[in-house]
């Protein structure tokens, strides 16, 4: 099966662990008013476009993962306890996930990366997407996830979202890309936020830019601006990582305003 690499309309929209968990939790802590508000700024925009087939989801996982994956040391070793209760718990935040897209009338389905992904020394070498390509076709929104993925050389690894974004972006044509957390944008070092990084400008502003300031396995928001910063070089695909815990800023994004920090290609 082909994917569908000539769709001109497609969103790829990344909901950050930070802003749907209680990031500093040392265990699992949902924020379900968070969920349900973004669930229905989504719906907002995919009740009248999603049946088009142009969205998929990915989120974070927050308390959900970062502290198990730390605790196992899933970055550094294999572990098969530790890949069984930090895909159990990645699992139930996404099924939280999509219960509240489905309750805001979103037609939003799980898509596992633990069961669709390979990856070889921490970066995806494998994904099966024929089955992502089929519910677009059908009007469905696909939910991604931050996992623990099987592979080839360390056994298994954690994926993060912020690496699902950009490759499902390439891989399937996407035009539009969307990096939602807990900030505006990517700050400088007086908290503004920079409006534009290229690959060229990015070892300026680079740094600026930390890991997280919570238990993290994925590299905070250097992790994302060094993912979108590549996908910008290698495919000219840009992106946007602006807040969403402001309200509205997650429709704003979809309606295609301008929020946060573009990354893009020099021109
Ligand atoms: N220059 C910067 N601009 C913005 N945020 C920064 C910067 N440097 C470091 N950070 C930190 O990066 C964090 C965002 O990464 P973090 O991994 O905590 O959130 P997330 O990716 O939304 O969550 P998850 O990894 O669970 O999806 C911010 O909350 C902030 O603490
Ligand atoms: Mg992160």
């Amino acid at each position: 099966m082909k994917y569908l690499t000539d769709r001109t309309d497609l969103t790829v929209l990344k909901i950050g662990g930070s802003i749907i968990t209680e990031r500093s939790s040392q265990t699992p802590k949902a924020l379900p008013g968070e969920i349900n508000r973004i669930a229905g700024e989504i719906a907002g925009m995919a009740v009248e476009a999603a049946n088009k087939g142009n969205l998929i989801v990915v989120h974070g996982a927050g308390s959900f993962g970062h502290p198990l994956a730390r605790e196992y040391r899933l970055t550094e070793q294999f572990d098969m306890e530790g890949v069984i209760e930090t895909h159990r718990s990645v699992r139930k935040l996404n099924n939280m996930v999509v219960d509240a897209l489905n309750r805001a009338g979103v037609p939003a389905v799980p898509v596992h990366p633990f069961s669709s992904f390979l990856l070889d020394n921490g970066r995806i070498s494998e994904m099966f997407g024929a089955h992502i390509s089929v519910m677009l076709e059908r009007g469905m929104v696909p939910v991604l996830h931050g996992d623990v993925v099987m592979d080839a050389t360390r056994g298994a690894a954690v994926l993060s979202g912020d690496q699902v974004v950009p490759y499902i972006a390439q891989k399937l044509g996407a035009e539009s890309i969307g990096i939602a957390s807990v900030t505006d944008g990517v700050l400088d070092d007086k908290g503004h936020t920079v409006p534009v990084i290229t690959p060229a400008s990015f070892d300026e502003v680079k740094i600026h830019i930390g890991g997280s300031s919570h238990t993290d396995v994925t590299g905070g928001m250097l992790g994302k601006v060094t993912e979108l910063v590549d996908l910008a070089d290698r495919s000219g695909i840009s992106s946007r990582i602006f807040n969403a815990s402001i309200p509205g800023n997650v429709r704003a994004f979809l309606d295609g305003a301008t929020v946060g920090t573009l990354i893009q290609k020099d021109k």
